[in-house]
């Protein structure tokens, strides 16, 4: 596994900020002189994270300011403060009049709009947790997060709801549909719980490369690094128009589409729907975009329009930042290129709970690396027995415990909470990188079966299972197939049972039983079907790795 890092850098490549936008800022004595402890919110004795986000800016003065821009096709709907915080005070008035309380689990299966926002907020402010789901999952995908931390309630729409089973989630008791929740807002309810720091107030479900999804817990104290790092990384100030592309169900679109913008009052964009580029460059024109964070995939899409964005007065774009997969330095010289800006990539994870490696709008970007620890965080690249390695070798990356965002546990499943921590003191990512002589970190794939397509992280174990349960599959292994636009596609090899024979036909109606069970994004782009599958002698589990090597070396013939 550890390899001396390939290649160097050259000066010349280095992108430096523009003085002209940004305030510089001197990294070097931040990164020594900061401390988490230092902001408003790490000291509180009681908080609450939705109060922290909406009402705390109402009651000092900015209930007029936009919070949100709505759109969804032709439609533009504008909320403020005011009115967001009146929508959460009726959802706060439905959830307790069903009982919901204290520690109880909400799922919220909706579409990205203002609904799914004010819903997961009013679920946390009567200090309960708020389990976001993804739009794009089907029926099991729903009925296995639900299960797993026993939710109590869910709130979904007349369309999503039709894909879950009542009978396959007996811990909810009431279904409540966003069309039955009147527009209407009265008095409600504002009701807050006062909570310790610790308390629980959001799960993301996360897949690894064995088991079924995981429950990451990420707890109210996460607010301080939501908050700092909203104004350091992403740069909100009071007048910007902020637009994350994310679906809250991922922890980008919750954390950085909902609470770090809104913590720092930023007005927030809400786009219904998914990528077409001509609606996101119109998007920005029409809003005045000033700040924008997206993912690769995204980003080389656009780069595949070429000139498109010219039709397009992208003026008011100040920031743009990157997070998910990697960032190839030709999107990164593309965009300098032809729209005089830096892409600023991100990284951290799920169960990180907030940024780690960034690129600060005030330093350099070295393109090709993920950027260098936020300032509080230490990273280290550790060989397998734990020691850090010297800088410039590839190895296992893992962050210095703790910081606020951290999770604080994987729902029932304390073992696998734990092996992140396996080396005392350290946070193992399950990443594999390096970090160069100036701070830089350079991904350089995982040191797992994980699969990252288009910056949705996908487990393998999850569609296999839903492969074997198509009555011609005996086995299937599943893996990440490198992909010019996605980073990876999902790639399955399978055996058919002996009844069974290939056809086009029968391939197509496996990877459709997927797609509707599972998600469209998970069903295996591709789908092989092999006399056997490589196995380990002695316990027989599918090697994975086999079959990404096999891949790997197909690709590098044919190119
Ligand atoms: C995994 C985490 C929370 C951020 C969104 C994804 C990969 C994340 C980068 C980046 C290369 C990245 C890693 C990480 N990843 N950011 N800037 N460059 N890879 O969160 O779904 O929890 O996935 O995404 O492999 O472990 P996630």
């Amino acid at each position: 596994m550890i390899e001396k890092a390939k290649g160097e850098f050259t000066v010349s490549n280095i992108l430096q900020p523009n003085e002209g936008v940004y305030q510089l800022d001197d990294y070097q004595s931040r990164y020594h002189t900061f401390r988490w402890e230092d902001n408003e919110w790490f000291n509180k004795k009681k908080i609450n994270a939705a109060y922290e986000t909406i009402d705390r800016h109402v009651e000092e003065g900015h209930g007029e300011k936009t919070a949100l821009h709505y759109i969804n096709q032709q439609q533009h709907q504008t909320l403020t403060f005011k009115e967001v915080q009146d929508h959460v005070d009726h959802y706060v008035q439905i959830l307790r009049a069903n009982h919901v309380k204290k520690g109880d689990r909400v799922f919220i299966f909706l579409p990205k709009n203002p609904d799914c926002y004010v819903a997961i907020l009013a679920t946390i402010r009567i200090g309960a947790i708020a389990g976001p789901l993804f739009e794009g999952f089907m029926g099991d995908a729903v009925h296995d997060r639900i299960n797993d931390c026993q939710g109590k309630l869910l709130i979904t729409d007349k369309e999503l709801g039709q894909r879950i089973d009542r009978q396959q989630v007996p811990s909810i008791e009431t279904v409540l549909y966003q069309e039955d929740i009147s527009d209407q807002v009265t008095q409600g309810d504002r009701y807050v719980e006062w909570l310790d720091a610790d308390d629980g107030m959001l799960i993301h479900y996360t897949s690894g490369s064995t088991g079924k999804p995981k429950g990451v817990l990420h707890a109210h104290r996460a607010v301080s690094h939501h908050a700092l790092t909203g104004k350091w990384v992403l740069d909100i100030h009071d007048h910007d128009i902020y637009w994350c592309t994310s679906h809250p169900g991922w922890v980008t679109g919750s954390v950085y589409g909902l609470f770090a913008p809104w913590l720092n009052r930023a007005t927030i964009v809400i786009q219904a729907g998914r990528f077409k580029a001509e609606d996101w460059y119109q998007i920005i024109e029409q809003l005045g975009v000033t700040i924008w964070y997206s993912a690769p995939t995204a980003f080389r899409l656009l780069m595949s329009k070429g000139d498109l964005y010219a039709n397009y007065n992208l003026a008011s774009l100040r920031h743009v930042l990157s997070v998910g997969e990697p960032l190839n330095p030709e999107v990164i010289h593309w965009a300098f290129r032809e729209w005089h800006l830096r892409i600023h990539d991100t990284w951290w994870m799920t169960e990180t709970g907030g940024h780690l490696i960034v690129n600060l709008p005030s330093q350099p970007i070295k393109p090709g690396s993920m950027g260098r620890p936020f300032p509080g965080i230490e990273v280290g690249i550790l060989d397998e027995a734990g020691q850090v390695l010297p800088r410039g070798t590839v190895g296992q990356l893992a962050v210095k415990t703790s910081w606020p965002g951290l999770m604080k546990t994987i729902w029932n499943n304390e073992s696998k909470y734990q092996e992140y921590f396996r080396y005392p003191g350290w946070y193992v990512s399950g990443d594999l990188a390096y970090q160069d002589d100036d701070g830089y970190v350079f991904f350089q794939g995982r040191n797992d079966d994980m699969i990252n397509s288009s910056g949705e992280r996908i487990g393998p174990f999850e569609v296999e299972s839903s492969l074997i349960e198509h009555p011609a599959v005996a086995e299937a292994g599943v893996i990440g197939k490198p992909d010019p636009i996605r980073g990876e596609i999902v790639k399955a090899f399978i055996t058919l049972r002996s009844d069974y024979v290939v056809s086009n036909t029968l391939i197509e109606e496996i990877r459709q039983h997927v797609r509707k069970r599972l998600a469209a994004h998970a069903a295996p782009k591709e789908i092989e079907v092999v006399d056997q599958l490589p196995k380990t002698k002695i316990s027989g589990k599918i090697l994975r790795r086999e079959l990404k090597q096999r891949e790997h070396d197909r690709i590098s013939m044919s190119s």
